[in-house]
């Protein structure tokens, strides 16, 4: 910018800032152009091994100034960096100028090639229809594109699955050329880590993700450039077992999975050579195994290393693998081999303990200080052949020893060589050993390591814990006043993400289940909090998997077969509505929906001809679980299942909506009013404006998912907000009752009592776990209950939605979605003297803030470019355009 533009842009500035609009400020302004930001393909960086034949573009805009926004964009592809550079026709394809303030689109041009690096920018149109300035060149690049074009051969060793020892993998080859580029296509049933000359390629952790293995497979795509050398070279690969091959029984029989077996994988390895030709180097016949020093390992109890196994150089070039044998054939998992394309596992913070107790000269417990999912990385140093044993659990016995009562309950071991929650590692005695497991994770706060002898010296570095989760970038955040509700915001996302291995799961101990039921309940506080669009697309796809020809679920997914006849109503597998319809709503893309129309349609069939032997029912439904784990008062099921009935009938007529299908949306919309009128038929007292027996789930379900007729509305609400006050303004409800008690009492004219029961810090109540040391959450409301009691459990994880809806009031508009058309409706609460609430969404961070000042509240809003907003306060109702806002009480 010249000097003039600067000064006029310092004088705009000021004078926007003092500029009073009809009794509000507008601050913050600045006048640089629109330029476009954040160019991601299929929501991510410059991603690898894109399968997708219409990959979705998005974009966000970087504009300060008040109302901006994009009238018109042109997107260009090509597959010269250069021609996309310079903004002109990328050669691939151009969308055209589109007089469109879209900021996702589908690359709609000719079809993409395999392996190939494709080049894109967009060119946006301000709200003035002026240009904008052009954005930096993001890229995206093709994976295999379909079965045809794999070259490999699917192997593996010849041993059987009970085999102990995870499996090595080699195969040494020459270079002569110059590299221009290269890329490795893993695919395995099981987990791999991959190694090129030594190295470990990349950071993933417990690759491919857990699908349904005889139905779909992952491969993961990486760079693999810079690994590469000159002349001799060697490629390694470890397979684990992961869910693959199953080696622990518990009681959901995933040891006899239909889809068993020693873990295989498939490679392709395409190095392109600075003289233009193209090698491929793929795994076959030539390859060669032999067993590690991982002489077991399963990923739901642990994890044993023999280190003097060990076979130093094993991956590299010139090692003598004479004694090694030669590989398998094997027939490929399943026939669908599809790119993993989403925010991989991690080890994404390290964890320094808190504590170390030496109980005796071989026992030592670390505290790590808060409870993770993750692992222990171990350094030592000791005799040779000295096992030490590191057993992980949530708690304490009295007399200092871990206590894994709480989580194994449901582990049936077969002897004693498998214990839960248990590392053993056998120590080579050559100098300082580090141990870290590969092939599992482990739900844990303490370690207590035991050694078969004295000898090992620990000291309080010698262990780290490791939190592990799928990678996923925060976009929430919640700062307040309360500390209680810091800690409740940061409890949380601790349990959510504990939970988020490539599919989310009830606990990360216990049963590392996929359970619908959970993670519906916490999709909103996910989405808040995380992008984490792509885990879920890839859980729906599971679920996909998963469903019958008769439209039926399991209660877990990816499932062995367990769960087609338990816990697996509209209760907890409403997943396959909910989820896609959250996602819609926080992204504003609807390919997801679209993506599982079918499924949803053919659950809601299947629920609604449940009844009667395939005859339409009544509207009324009682199967499912009910409101699990209440604190003392449980409503019938058959009330709780019709609630999530109505959700997804209703879901799927507005689905039908959207997506053009008029019969479908008639149809649904009539099943939706007869499940209401049925449901309210039987349950609401409308004389006294009461559900059922007057229950605080009966009371707050109906009025959260819309069933309670609007002259009733008031009624009801005040009906809740007595049976809340007559239960001490405590809460006293289930999983289901938690997803709506807050919003139910917060949307309805209570927002203080909300308040009130969120922030409880005695029993029953959230704060209860918190003032007693939790930093996660819990399956249970008393913390020392006999059963049920994970102590990171997501299933309650609804508060973390509430902060942002009940009290910042970020809330997404179903007719303009994905925020581009934001409704904030903060609430504030009695007692709570500040609050900030921020949320990025796709066109960039929403905050709803507010301090009390003086005995008045100075509530500031922002809204991203793009995006508009309703902003509703106690004293005025306004529409705001994108900028920074400061409104004062009156
Ligand atoms: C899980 C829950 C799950 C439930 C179903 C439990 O064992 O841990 O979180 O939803 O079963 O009833």
């Amino acid at each position: 910018m010249g000097s003039l533009g600067y000064l006029l842009d310092l004088g705009m500035r000021y004078l926007f800032s003092c500029l009073a609009i009809f009794g509000f400020y507008v601050i913050g302004m600045g006048q640089e152009l629109c330029r476009p930001v954040e160019l991601r393909c299929e929501y991510l960086d410059s991603p690898l091994g894109i399968d997708e034949v219409h990959p979705r573009l998005g974009w966000k805009l970087k504009d300060g100034r008040q109302g901006a926004r994009q009238l018109a964009y042109e997107v260009v592809v090509g597959v010269d960096s250069l021609l996309v550079e310079r903004g002109g026709a990328g050669g691939v394809w151009t969308s055209g100028r589109k007089l469109s303030a879209a900021q996702l689109v589908s690359y709609e041009g000719p079809a993409l090639k395999p392996w190939t690096r494709y080049y894109w920018r967009v060119i946006v149109w301000d709200k003035d229809g002026k240009k904008g300035a052009l954005p930096g060149v993001a890229s995206f690049e093709t994976g295999m594109m379909g079965m045809a074009n794999w070259r490999g051969a699917w192997i593996s060793d010849s041993r059987d699955i009970r085999t102990g020892p995870a499996a090595y993998f080699r195969k040494p080859f020459r270079m002569g050329k110059k590299v221009r580029s290269a890329r490795a296509y893993i695919a395995a049933a099981g987990l791999y880590e991959l190694y090129i000359n030594g190295e470990k390629v990349g950071d993933h952790r417990l690759d491919p993700m857990y699908t349904r293995f005889d139905r779909r497979n992952l491969y993961v795509d990486y760079d693999i450039t810079g690994y590469l050398q000159q002349g001799d070279n060697a490629v390694g690969v470890l397979l684990g077992n992961g869910w693959y091959n199953m080696q622990s029984t518990a009681v959901w029989y995933f040891h006899e999975a239909p889809w068993r077996g020693r873990p295989c994988f498939c490679m392709d390895i395409r190095i392109s050579y600075d003289d233009g030709s193209v090698e491929t180097i793929v795994s076959g016949k030539d390859w060669k195994t032999s067993l590690s020093p991982i002489v077991f390992n399963s990923i739901y109890t642990g994890e044993h290393v023999d280190d003097r196994r060990q076979q130093a150089g094993w991956n590299r070039p010139g090692f003598n693998d004479s004694a090694w044998k030669e590989v398998v054939f094997r027939s490929a998992p399943s026939d669908n081999v599809v790119a993993q394309v989403l925010p991989p596992i991690r080890d994404v913070e390290k964890i320094t303990p808190v504590s170390v107790k030496q109980l005796s000269d071989t026992v030592w417990v670390y505290d790590l200080g808060r409870n993770i999912a993750g692992v222990s990385e171990l350094r030592v140093q000791g005799p040779a052949g000295t096992r030490l044993r590191l057993v992980h659990g949530e708690r304490l016995y009295p007399n200092g020893h871990v206590d894994q009562s709480n989580i194994s309950v449901h582990y049936r071991p077969v002897g004693d060589g498998d214990p839960f929650q248990t590392d053993i590692y056998t120590l080579s005695g050559k100098g300082e050993e580090v141990f870290k497991p590969l092939m599992g994770y482990k739900g844990f706060q303490y370690v207590e390591v035991v050694s078969s002898s004295p000898g090992v010296v620990l000291g309080a570095n010698s262990l780290t814990g490791w939190f592990m989760h799928s990678d996923v970038g925060p976009v929430g955040r919640i700062e307040s006043s309360d500390t209680l509700v810091n800690r409740l915001w940061s409890a949380t996302n601790n349990s959510y993400l504990s939970n988020l291995m490539g599919y989310p799961t009830d606990c990360p101990q216990r049963e590392k289940n996929g359970w619908t039921g959970d993670a519906h309940i916490a999709v909103e506080t996910g989405l808040y909090n995380f992008n984490g669009i792509k885990v879920y697309e890839k859980w729906m796809a599971d679920h996909r998997d998963e469903q019958q020809p008769n439209g039926v679920l399991p209660s877990i997914v990816p499932t062995d077969g367990w769960g087609y006849e338990w816990g697996n109503g509209p209760d907890w597998t409403s997943t396959i509505a909910l989820i896609p319809w959250n996602v819609y709503l926080f992204y504003g893309d609807s390919r997801l929906l679209e993506n599982c129309y079918d499924n949803i349609r053919r659950y809601v069939d299947r629920i609604d001809e449940r009844g009667d032997n395939g005859v339409s029912s009544t509207g009324l439904t009682d199967w499912g679980l009910g409101d699990w784990i209440p604190v003392t008062t449980k409503p019938p099921v058959e009330f709780t299942s019709t609630v999530y009935f109505y959700a997804d009938a209703s879901i799927l007529a507005k689905a039908a909506g959207l997506l053009g299908k008029k019969e479908d949306e008639k149809k649904y919309l009539a099943l939706a009013e007869k499940i209401k009128k049925v449901f309210n038929g039987k349950y609401l007292d409308s004389t006294k404006g009461v559900y059922g027996s007057g229950l605080q789930t009966e009371q707050c379900m109906p009025l959260y998912w819309g069933l309670v007729p609007a002259e009733m509305k008031a009624r009801v609400a005040a009906s809740l907000a007595h049976r809340v006050q007559a239960d001490g303004n405590h809460l006293n409800v289930g999983l289901l009752g938690t997803k709506a008690l807050l919003s139910a009492l917060s949307e309805n004219g209570y927002a203080d009592l909300a308040y009130t029961v969120a922030t409880q810090r005695t029993y029953p109540s959230w704060g209860w776990w918190i003032v007693n040391g939790a930093t996660t959450l819990y399956e249970n409301w008393p913390i020392d209950a006999k059963s049920d009691i994970s102590m990171n459990h997501i299933m309650f994880g609804e508060i973390g939605a509430w902060l942002f809806k009940g009290l910042g009031g970020i809330l997404p508009d179903a007719g303009e979605p994905g925020f581009r058309h934001i409704l904030l409706r903060p609430h504030f609460a009695k007692g709570l003297e500040e609050l900030r609430a921020s949320h990025d969404c796709p066109y960039g961070e929403i905050v709803s803030s507010w301090k009390t000042v003086g005995g008045k509240i100075v509530y500031t809003a922002v809204v991203p470019p793009g995006a508009t907003a309703e902003l509703e306060l106690p004293w005025k109702k306004v529409g705001l355009t994108a900028g920074t806002y400061e409104f004062r009480q009156p």
